[in-house]
Order: structure tokens, then sequence, then C-alpha cells
């Protein structure tokens, strides 16, 4: 054993598997940078969906929701909120309105954030834009 793996075999591995992966490595990124452009859904971005982008921030969505993942695990995903919705703005725009359903035992809710009709509208657009990135279906799932 000793005479098969010596130090310069040792050398080789080392040198070999470090090259190995660093190009590895640039390639995958490479093809990262390559594929977002056309898996971002960019051409979707309006000035209201710019809109909604604040509204979202300034209101902290963020603080009880994630997106795409990220973000606070107290209420639902909403990536995919757009068609678990059934592809309805309107119906988005309803539930932010008129919240917050109280009373129901066990049920956590969502506060009033007393946004304008405009607003409303923007951030429901907002999620429409989100729902149409290609996250190689991520979130399994319709529930998010
Ligand atoms: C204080 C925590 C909190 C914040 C902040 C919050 N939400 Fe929610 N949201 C909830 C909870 C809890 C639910 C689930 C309520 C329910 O099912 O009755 C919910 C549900 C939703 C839903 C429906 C999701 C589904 O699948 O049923 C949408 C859409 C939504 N929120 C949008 C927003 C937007 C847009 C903002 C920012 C303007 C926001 N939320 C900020 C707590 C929050």
């Amino acid at each position: 054993m000793s005479e098969v793996f010596t130090k310069s075999v040792a050398r080789n591995i080392y040198y070999g598997g470090s090259a190995f992966f660093i190009l590895l490595f640039l390639a995958l990124t490479f093809d990262t940078i390559g594929q977002t452009p056309s898996r971002d859904n960019h051409e979707a971005i309006t000035e209201e969906v710019a809109l909604g982008k604040k509204v979202w921030e300034v209101n902290n969505c963020i603080g009880c929701h994630t997106l795409l993942g990220e973000g606070a695990y107290f209420a639902p995903e909403l990536g995919n909120v757009y068609e678990r919705f059934g592809k309805s703005t309107d119906a988005i725009v309803a539930f932010i309105k008129y919240r917050p359903v109280d009373g129901i035992p066990g049920r956590r809710s969502m506060p009033q954030f007393n946004l304008s009709d405009e607003e409303l509208q923007a951030v429901a657009e907002f999620l429409k834009y989100v729902n149409g990135i290609n996250t190689a279906n991520w979130p399994p799932n319709i529930q998010g």
C-alpha cells in the first residue's frame, strides 16, 4: 500500500481534485448566469409590478410570509399564491382588503394594512409576476 500511494500520488490527487471541483464550480456558475435571464420573468416587470414590490417592502410582508422560500414562517408562502387563488389578482386583492378575519380558533390572522385600491392592485400584480418566475416547480405543491 505504501509503495502505491506515494507522496506524488497524494499530491496529484490533491491538485487534480482541486482543479476538477474549481472547474465544476465555474461551469455551474456560468450555467446559472446564462439561464437566469430566460427564467426570471423580467418581461413581466411593469410600473405596477414595481409599485407592488414597494408596497410589499414598505409593509414588511416578508416579516410574516416567505416569498420563494425566503422570509418568515408565520404565514403562507406567497410565491405561488396567484395560482393557489385560481390565477385571480381580484381574489388576492379581496383577501388582503378584508383582513382581519378573527375568531376562528387556532387560525392565525393577518392584520389590516389600509392599502389604497391602487396599492392593493399593485401588490397583487407583484405576486402574479413572482408566480411567473421559472423556479423549476418550486414550491413543490400548491399549498406552498
Ligand atoms: C403580521 C403577519 C402578517 C403580515 C405582516 C402580512 N401577512 Fe399576509 N397573512 C398572514 C397570515 C397569518 C395569513 C393566513 C391568514 C388566513 O389564512 O386567514 C396571511 C395570508 C395572506 C395571503 C393569502 C395566502 C393564502 O394562501 O391563503 C395573502 C395573499 C397575503 N397574506 C398577502 C400579504 C401581503 C401582500 C402582505 C403585505 C402587505 C402581508 N400579507 C403581510 C399574516 C401576515
